[in-house]
């Protein structure tokens, strides 16, 4: 509608103003905010805007291949995909504790940002080198960061909007969404022409598989994890609330699968398997503070576990999560 067009014309004369013939980095993550940032940004700047799309190897299935798509494919935006899988599984190897793997996550991340941030920002090969760091930023990050903020509200803060990195590489901010509400910034990101299901996606935590994978990460885990996911996650999509015609993925706040390294005997034909257990996670809230389990049907439940059985050679049980929060937490851990 033309309101929003208006107000992309004048984000975009914004933006155009405060970065002038200057070089912005940004780092694209596939979540809302920073896609939201980066499609936004492009249209100002185009090609002095060059995004950085860190994969630590604990994204969802095809992830990093379609934010590639996307923005390099689709919005013919500069991305450079730095794949530091092998990095974040090795130094995660051995390691159990949920906070700790956190910190390791969270700190490799922003080393491997900043290391291609410097790279940027030191130019050569035709570019003066980047001056700006562009952070998908919004309203409610604003308020968060001014208030006292609980312990895991420090950790989970995601990782691109690292409090002090601009300083610390020694670049100017920029922050192009910084008034705005995370609904304001979806409209935003549909006016702009990214695909509705990027703009309206569950929220997926900074540590991503990381997390879902209870105690050591490996990559085995974290290759069965994906594919029993992606099936939870088509089949959300696909099944329909009649009353509401709503598909179950936009009637729930957020679902996953987590993995449960623990092995559990199953039957197939004549014989016994003796493979891995998953859970599925489904949530309504409106803040994140506290949650219901999802009173998914019976029928989706049966289809999404007919096929995560059949399909992924290693799971051979799976279990519906009927915890609320509080006392549990929405993640596993
Ligand atoms: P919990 O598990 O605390 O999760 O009920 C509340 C919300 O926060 C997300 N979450 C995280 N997000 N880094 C993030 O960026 C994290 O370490 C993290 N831990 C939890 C969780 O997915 C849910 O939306």
């Amino acid at each position: 509608d033309w309101i929003m067009k208006d107000h992309i014309n004048e984000a975009v004369q914004a933006i155009r103003e405060q970065v002038g013939d200057e070089e912005v980095i940004l780092g694209l993550s596939g979540g809302v905010d920073s896609s939201v940032a980066a499609a936004l940004i492009h249209r100002a700047i185009g090609d002095q805007l060059t995004c950085v799309f860190v994969d630590h190897g604990l994204l969802r299935l095809n992830e990093g291949d379609m934010v590639m798509d996307m923005f390099e494919g689709k919005l013919h935006a500069k991305v450079i995909r730095v794949d530091a899988s092998e990095l974040f599984l090795g130094k995660l190897a051995g390691v159990s504790d949920p906070e700790q793997k956190r910190k390791i996550i969270g700190g490799l991340f922003v080393d491997v940002f900043k290391a291609e941030a410097a790279k940027l920002k030191a130019g050569g090969g035709g570019h003066k080198g980047a001056t700006f760091l562009a952070q998908g930023t919004i309203y409610p990050d604003v308020i968060e960061s001014g208030g006292a903020k609980s312990k895991k509200a420090v950790t989970i803060k995601s990782h691109h909007n690292v409090g002090g990195l601009p300083e610390q590489l020694g670049l100017k901010l920029l922050e192009p969404l910084r008034d705005l509400f995370k609904d304001e910034v979806r409209e935003l990101g549909v006016a702009l022409g990214l695909p509705h299901e990027m703009v309206y996606r569950h929220p997926f935590p900074g540590p991503g598989l990381g997390v879902r994978i209870l105690g050591e990460v490996k990559k085995d885990y974290a290759d069965l994890l994906r594919r029993a996911d992606a099936i939870f996650i088509e089949e959300l999509r696909n099944w329909k609330d009649e009353a509401s015609g709503k598909s179950w993925y936009d009637l729930t706040s957020q679902a996953f699968t987590v993995f449960l390294p623990v092995k559990s005997v199953g039957v197939m034909g004549d014989g016994r398997t003796y493979d891995y257990v998953v859970a599925l996670r489904a949530v309504q809230t409106s803040d994140f503070m506290t949650a219901d389990w999802a009173e998914l049907p019976y029928g989706l439940l049966k289809k999404v576990s007919g096929r995560i059985i059949n399909e992924v050679r290693g799971i051979n049980r799976v279990t519906y999560d009927v915890s609320s929060k509080p006392p549990a937490t929405i993640e596993w851990e």
